[in-house]
């Protein structure tokens, strides 16, 4: 008989990447993906910390699966993820139908665990351990043909105090960046040309690895793969983001003008609280210099408001950085206390509703801010590599220009995961409308064939 698995994920890249790895793990066992929970012989849920918003949801998911457990009793119901590391007890006292908890470093493990599941074991229930990621790569399913995600560290030292990603994923480890490279070699013979490399903080890849190597090293080597068009990275933290880096970005083609920064705050006193090691100036100063070297350079962040002992006056001064910044896209969050970190402890909370004001104040001014942007490129011509039909309308294509803006435009002769040229005609929050600009395209051929 056909088994079948289904895998909702939750949180950051990491965690989609993660998925696509536990996919491979459960194709190898001989199953297939099914559209929904109800059907499938196991469920995932891929699991995230962060904030207390995705807790809830997936305790609401287990309390449904409840019912479906009951149902089919020898159905596996697996937790993976950020949550199965740090809350294993709460989990099992709210969900005593969970078949396998499994922690984000102990994925090499799970084909093991999985196998012994199915063939009906039922002491294993938790893999909580560190596994050395590199000695057994996981086979990641790859939803897409041509874009994939490629990790390059795991964990994170930094300890900022309001977040638990190192706690749910351990201290940085550095993948060696021959095992690296060979992935992205593999994925650019099988036709990928864009890829997304992953880490918490990229900007200190290399620490600890011997001989030393740095992030800057590791773009280069990366920028020589035949066939590779794109590379981009995420996420920087604005205290390594060296000269080197930026010079290198500035080099190197095939990495893509782009930068997410996460800034946090605009307040010196709240970037001390939070322990970001940069102030405000020195994270504007950087700013600066990558958008002197490197043209049409696109910058986001994340942004937090109410974190303890946000005054108005330190919000007013996020709101001053921001005018200053001016990033092409914000991702904003309300302070949420995570158990575990040093936020929880500290004095002069903000109320839910001063977050909520501050947050809607904020992102009015992004929004404003955001649309100037794109308001001033259209006229311009981008390189886009297309996605497919636009969801709303199939008419029209969608795709991503190297700046990680949306572009959607007559779908007519843009084919998915091709680069075509198409012009920027009106600005969007997210990006723009746009007309194709078909005699860009043979030169665009000719380039590549050049390369
Ligand atoms: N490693 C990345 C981001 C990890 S978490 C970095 O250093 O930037 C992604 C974002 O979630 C963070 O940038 C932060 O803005 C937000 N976040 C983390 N913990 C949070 C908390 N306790 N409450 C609200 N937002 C939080
Ligand atoms: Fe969390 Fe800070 Fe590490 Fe980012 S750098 S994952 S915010 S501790
Ligand atoms: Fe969430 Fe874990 Fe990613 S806590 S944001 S899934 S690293």
């Amino acid at each position: 008989m056909m088994r079948t698995y289904h895998i909702e994920t939750f949180g950051c890249q990491m965690n989609e990447h993660d998925s696509e790895g536990i996919a491979g793990v459960l194709a190898g066992l001989g199953l297939f993906p099914s559209a929904s929970a109800q059907d499938a012989d196991v469920i995932v849920l891929n699991t995230c910390s962060v904030r207390e918003k995705p807790h809830r949801k997936v305790f609401a998911r287990l309390a449904d699966y409840r019912a479906l457990k009951a149902e089919r009793p020898g159905r596996l119901i697996v937790v993976a993820g950020c949550m199965a590391q740090l809350i294993p007890e709460g989990i099992r006292e709210a969900a005593p139908h969970v078949d396998l908890l499994v922690g984000p470093r102990s994925y090499p493990e799970l084909e093991t665990a999985l196998r012994r599941k199915l063939e009906g074991d039922l002491q294993l229930a938790t893999l909580l351990g560190r596994c050395e990621p590199d000695l057994q790569p996981l086979p990641y399913q790859r939803q897409d043909a041509v874009r994939a995600w490629v990790d390059i560290m795991y964990g994170c030292d930094n300890h900022c105090a309001y977040c638990v990603v190192p706690l749910a994923r351990g201290p940085e480890v550095s993948r060696r960046s021959e095992a690296i490279e060979q992935e992205v070699v593999d994925l650019a013979t099988a036709g990928v040309v864009e890829v997304t490399l992953l880490g918490q903080n990229v900007n200190s890849y290399g620490r600890g690895l011997t001989p030393p190597m740095g992030f800057p090293d590791l773009l280069a080597r990366l920028d020589g793969v035949a066939g590779l068009r794109r590379i981009r990275f995420t996420t920087s933290h604005p205290k390594d983001l060296s000269a080197r880096l930026i010079e290198a970005m500035a080099r190197l083609s095939t990495v893509c003008e782009h930068l997410h920064l996460p800034v946090q705050a605009g307040s010196d006193r709240v970037l001390e609280r939070m322990g970001r090691g940069h102030t405000a100036g020195e994270y504007l100063a950087r700013l600066q210099r990558a958008r002197d070297a490197v043209p049409g350079l696109a910058i986001t962040t994340d942004v937090m408001v109410g974190f303890p002992g946000e005054t108005r006056r330190d919000f007013d001064e996020t709101l001053a950085l921001f005018r200053a910044a001016r990033f092409d896209q914000a991702f904003m969050f309300r302070y949420s206390d995570r158990p575990g970190t040093r936020a929880t402890a500290m004095a002069d909370r903000v109320s839910e509703d001063e977050k909520q004001e501050r947050f809607v104040e904020l992102a009015q001014l992004q929004n404003r801010i955001a649309r100037e942007i794109n308001d001033e490129r259209v006229g311009e011509v981008f390189e886009v590599l297309v996605e497919g039909p636009d969801a709303k309308d199939p008419k029209k294509a969608r795709g991503r220009t190297r700046q990680n803006k949306l572009m959607i435009f007559p779908a007519e002769g843009a084919p998915a995961d091709q680069f075509v040229h198409v012009r920027a005609q009106e600005a969007r929050l997210w990006g723009w409308l746009g007309e194709r600009q078909s005699s860009q395209d043979a030169k665009l051929r000719g380039e590549a064939k050049d390369r």
